[in-house]
């Protein structure tokens, strides 16, 4: 076990058999201590001690989707919908570069209302305004023609969890899904040259420790730039309410293998983390997470995108959270970095 440990530091890479080995024998000895280390150790030679900062912008709860677990599932009728125009996002991103954001990440439901023709514009509204900024999106499945368009217009990175990379939860989880065509947008954005993020929820209704290898095993094959990782959190409102949701000791090691499978990923603490724990943003930190996505959507909204109970930072302003989560990083030993933190993985593709 230490053997597969070391392996896994030295060389990065563990067969899926192994994968689930580790897995097995965590609890035993040092082993899960040494396991954050290696993580730690990873992210130092990687990023050093920064952490990138990114502003969430979230410009839909509108979806055409019906997730099981999701509190914006089209079923839910309890869900208050918003859309914010194309100046209020800009709005929000003008906020956030007041604050220093170099990086937006505008997510939404499915939602369709959003044309290829209103995305772009929203793109080259931001992309004037801020020639300097990265913009991400986060709005699920669309044709590939749309997403070289939405490339074309300026969009630099996309991210589309995979959610679960055994077949059978995912269809389980997605009524009327298909987990092919997930897995073909993700080839596909990454051909058309995206930096593009995948991931997966923990302690999802039946997802096994050969599930979660299965997703170590699928990150680490696909070498994605960026990987969000998070617990499941039941929402009430969801065929999965009263389920028992995912543990933060079990998503920090998640996040630790990912950071030894995918070295030079980035990898944010995600929001679920802390919503679960006060402290779950900082102990990913230190489990090799090097990314934070501190929101910048308006007060008024918070509340409304909610994908899960209990989320954190719903009542808080975009200037307090931005100084909040830079004093946790502090307090935590780590640097806060507000420039635009491209992956390592991903390399400029060559103009001309
Ligand atoms: N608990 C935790 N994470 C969730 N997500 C959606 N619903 C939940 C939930 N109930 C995650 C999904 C999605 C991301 C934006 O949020 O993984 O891709
Ligand atoms: Fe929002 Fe701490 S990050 S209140």
């Amino acid at each position: 076990m230490r053997e597969l440990l070391d392996k896994l530091y030295e060389t990065n890479a563990l067969t899926k058999e192994e994968i689930i080995e580790v897995l097995r024998h965590l609890d035993e000895g040092e082993n899960k201590k040494l396991l954050f280390d290696y993580a730690h150790r990873t992210r130092l030679a990687h990023y050093g001690p920064r952490v990138f900062m990114r502003g969430l912008v979230e410009f839909s709860n509108y979806c055409k989707q019906d997730c099981m677990y999701c509190g914006i599932r089209a079923s839910n009728r309890n869900a208050d919908r918003y859309r914010l125009t194309p100046e209020e996002i800009l709005e929000c991103c003008k906020e956030g570069y007041e604050l220093d954001y170099r990086t937006f990440v505008l997510q939404s439901g499915e939602d369709y209302w959003y044309t290829e023709e209103r995305l772009m514009e929203i793109l080259h509204l931001i992309k004037s305004t801020y020639p300097d900024v990265a913009v991400t999106l986060s709005i699920g499945e669309r044709s590939r023609a749309t997403y070289e368009k939405l490339y074309a217009a300026g969009a630099d990175r996309f991210l589309l969890r995979h959610e679960t990379a055994s077949r059978e939860l995912y269809e389980s989880l997605h009524p009327k899904m298909s987990f092919d065509n997930r897995m073909e947008c993700l080839r596909i954005l990454k051909e058309i040259g995206y930096q593009v993020g995948a991931g997966f929820m923990v302690g999802l209704p039946g997802q096994t420790l050969e599930h979660l290898a299965e997703d170590l095993d699928f990150l680490h094959r696909f070498q994605p730039d960026m990987i969000g990782i998070g617990p499941f959190i039941p929402h009430n409102d969801t065929p999965l309410k009263g389920s028992k949701g995912g543990r933060v000791e079990a998503t920090l090691v998640m996040v630790a293998m990912a950071r030894l499978l995918v070295p030079k990923a980035n990898l944010p603490a995600t929001t679920a983390m802390g919503s679960l724990d006060p402290q779950g943003r900082e102990r990913a930190i230190k489990a090799g997470a090097n990314v934070v996505m501190p929101n910048l959507s308006p007060t008024s909204v918070r509340e409304k995108y909610a994908l899960y109970e209990n989320k954190i930072c719903t009542g808080d302003e975009a200037a307090h959270c931005r100084n909040c989560i830079e004093m946790r990083i502090k307090v935590s030993g780590f640097d806060v970095d507000m420039g635009r933190g491209d992956s390592l993985n991903w390399t400029e593709p060559s103009v001309g």
